[in-house]
């Protein structure tokens, strides 16, 4: 088992390709169960798919989604919560039923019930069939953070510093970046029927060359996925720079 490698000249070519993996696969399967990640690399992808809705009939009307992460006690009308990033990004744009799109419910009153109601609401609708991730350039994918354990089903985490510092760009000051989110873990993650890992920039070589061609370790969350039977990373050429073996 290995991760398959798709090497593309830049971030629209990433974004085009992933699109297209995705469509095809709503249009083999019209009720698929796509699970979605938040961030500033699969926004492009959103665009094309939007795009593909619009000129190409592309048809959400069954689609089921689930959200990686969410921030606790952000609510879903503010403006970095990632309910709200998935509306204007994608769901609004196309013919979803929002009923059936699931981003965890940071605001609720029993977090752990919340958890493990999320991980039923996956099995119930199948499983997830197709994984859209990023990485973070310390290797994270969603919040697993280096260290997380490969077994993590969703949970609550708290944000390192790293992690609160670097997302503090988004918010008025440092201080109003939650401190804790949920997060499906990593053992929910490796359950997916088929991953596809987006990387663009040269931020992100150093993570995708450790996770591809390093020894599988919880320094490197996204290593573990050397391990899955079926999963892509689509890295645009800054990001695939520092990879020893390339491949198309
Ligand atoms: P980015 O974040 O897409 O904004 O680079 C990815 C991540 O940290 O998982």
């Amino acid at each position: 088992m290995s991760i398959n490698i798709s090497i593309v000249k830049d971030y629209d070519e990433m974004s085009r390709r992933a699109a297209r993996i995705i469509a095809d696969a709503i249009r083999n399967k019209p009720n698929l169960v796509l699970g979605l990640a938040t961030g500033s690399t699969p926004v492009g992808c959103y665009q094309e798919l939007i795009r593909m809705h619009k000129e190409e009939g592309l048809d959400f009307s069954r689609v089921i989604t689930f959200n990686l992460d969410e921030y606790i006690r952000l609510p879903p009308t503010h403006p970095q919560s990632y309910r709200y990033f998935m509306d204007e990004n994608l769901f609004r744009h196309v013919n979803i039923k929002i009923e059936n799109t699931y981003v965890p419910d940071g605001l609720s009153a029993d977090l752990q019930r919340t958890c493990k109601e999320f991980e039923e609401l996956i099995k119930r609708a199948g499983g997830i069939d197709l994984q859209l991730l990023g990485i973070g350039a310390n290797g994270h994918i969603a919040f697993n953070e280096p260290g997380s354990s490969f077994d993590f089903r969703t949970m609550v985490v708290n944000l390192s510093e790293r992690t609160i510092k670097d997302n503090a760009r988004f918010f008025k000051s440092i201080e109003e970046v939650p401190r804790q989110a949920l997060s499906m873990g990593m053992g929910t993650i490796m359950e997916v029927r088929k991953i596809i890992l987006l990387a663009s920039g040269v931020g992100k070589a150093e993570a995708a060359a450790k996770s591809v061609e390093g020894p599988i370790t919880t320094d490197v969350p996204a290593s573990i996925l050397q391990r899955h039977p079926n999963c892509i990373f689509i890295l645009d050429e800054e990001a695939a720079s520092k990879l020893v073996r390339k491949a198309r």
